[in-house]
């Protein structure tokens, strides 16, 4: 297992020596002891960055692609070992870490590809003597800070399209996670890239990194994962440099269910949308907005669901809900609980803590709550956490004013049969993502982000890659 940083093609230390524990949220047992970097480490690592750029951007993107797609086969290979050193970072289920490994060794596949496909363009000139052209070239250095919620799909899903445009990278993964970005870097070396293309400078300095990260001209780019508080300080330190951003921020995905809607799939794309990573996903259902004729019966059966959930600690065959990542986390969730049920709401399954022998006491029992109104903090926050609250309503102007009442926009889900219902309720959302009876939307292929609070810019499609490719335009004078 690395535990240091990765700056240049080695594993170094931190230059302070110092280190820091890396605990399993469902026992807290120490998993390794991991290289403390801070803003010096990180500049090393942005430095080898540079060096390694105009060799990188000047391989045809044929070349490039050969690593990409090397990468992604030895993940697949080594897919048992990461997904269990996933579910020992983050508290995931080791059946959803596995499905997170395939996921995110496809955005390396995909972007092996899509990085063949950077066309230029033409420009029919008026003037009969010139010639007009614009060139897609790689912005520089990319720097990308990663969230712990998906310690492995994050970093491929910024490290692909970097790399592919031709950019060289230095990923921050976040400290509760840090070893799977190491576990990348470690793969990186036997599938090829050279030296400097990628970077990982772990520690708990985060603005330290983040502040090296924007005071200067070298690095171009920054993608983050995380928290909307998080990235409007980031957004806010961009603008010295004018460095360009990605930020995939908060989301408060409505989850909605119309009376026509099959409620089998509906009940089975709650579960899969709500519960996946203990409720702690950005683009999870995190209000459930049921039409009257088929509350009741929505509300049993998801309740019935999610009382057979199994919770436990993710590395435990079986289990399908694991731990909260941290204290903080499991406050929250406890207290979006406590606030609906003190102002009229129930539980009909969950409402408590869960005890799972020989753990932490950071398990939440599933929860369904019944009788909720927008005035709730659960219908006004992101929980993060395995919480369903379920809120009655009547018509589509109804369900539509709640689900856009709300400064996030990264998901939103629709159950129903009505095609035109469909095509009305898709362009009205004020969303990112909008899932039609599909729960789990977001793939390799497929622009993922959100607007207003939830973020800026896109990962995944083709789009994900125009984050990392500065237009040029060039006009000859010819005759
Ligand atoms: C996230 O919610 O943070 C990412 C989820 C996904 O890619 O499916």
């Amino acid at each position: 297992m690395q535990t240091s940083c990765f700056i240049d093609g080695k594993f170094v230390p931190a230059r302070s020596g110092n280190t820091f524990a890396v605990r399993n949220p469902a026992t807290d047992a120490t998993i390794a002891q991991v290289a403390d970097g801070n803003g010096t480490d990180a500049r090393a690592a942005i430095e080898a960055a540079s060096r390694a750029f105009p060799a990188w951007k000047n391989l045809a993107a044929i070349e490039r692609a050969k690593p990409l797609r090397k990468l992604s086969e030895l993940m697949l290979r080594d897919a048992e070992r990461l997904a269990d050193l996933c579910s020992q970072e983050c508290g995931k289920p080791l059946a959803e870490a596995r499905v997170e490994v395939a996921y995110a060794a496809s955005f390396l596949e995909w972007y092996a590809e899509e990085g063949k496909r950077v066309y230029g363009e033409t420009i029919p000139a008026s003037d009969p003597g010139k010639r007009l052209f614009v060139l897609r070239q790689p912005s520089g250095v990319a720097a990308a800070i990663t969230p712990w919620n998906f310690p492995i799909a994050m970093v491929t899903r910024k490290m692909g399209p970097a790399l592919a445009a031709g950019c060289t990278q230095v990923v921050k993964p976040a400290e509760q996670t840090p070893l799977s970005a190491l576990a990348i870097a470690e793969l990186s070396v036997e599938a090829g890239f050279p030296t400097g293309v990628f970077n990982v400078v772990t520690g708990l300095d985060a603005p330290s990194i983040a502040d090296t990260f924007f005071d200067g001209l070298t690095v171009r780019h920054v993608s983050f994962t995380g928290s909307t508080e998080v990235g409007r300080i980031l957004l806010e330190k961009s603008a010295a440099n004018v460095v360009r951003v990605s930020l995939e921020l908060g989301g408060h995905a409505p989850f909605i269910v119309f009376d026509d809607a099959d409620l089998d799939k509906a009940v089975v794309g709650a579960m899969a949308s709500k519960f996946r990573n203990a409720g702690q996903t950005c683009v999870c259902a995190n209000r459930f907005l049921v039409q009257r004729g088929v509350h009741d019966e929505f509300v049993k059966r998801l309740t019935t669901a999610v009382a057979a959930l199994k919770v436990g600690d993710g590395r435990t065959p079986g289990t399908q809900v694991g731990p909260l990542v941290d204290d903080a986390g499991l406050r929250k969730a406890e207290a979006h609980v406590a606030d609906a049920v003190a102002h009229g709401a129930r539980a009909t399954t969950g409402g408590a803590r869960a005890t799972v022998t020989g753990c932490t006491d950071r398990f939440m029992a599933p929860t369904v709550l019944t009788g909720v109104t927008p005035a709730m903090l659960c219908f006004r926050e992101e929980t993060f956490g395995p919480i369903a609250p379920v809120c009655a309503f009547d018509t589509e102007t109804e369900a539509l004013e709640i689900a856009n009442g709300t400064p996030y926009g990264l998901a939103a889900y629709l159950f129903t049969a009505d095609g035109a219902r469909i095509m009305r309720m898709a362009e009205a959302l004020q969303y990112g993502i909008v899932g039609v009876n599909d729960a789990l939307p977001a793939t390799a292929q497929a622009p993922f982000g959100g607007v207003k609070h939830s973020g800026l810019g896109r990962e995944g499609g083709h789009q994900g890659i125009e984050e990392y490719l500065d237009l040029k335009y060039v006009s000859w004078r010819i005759s």
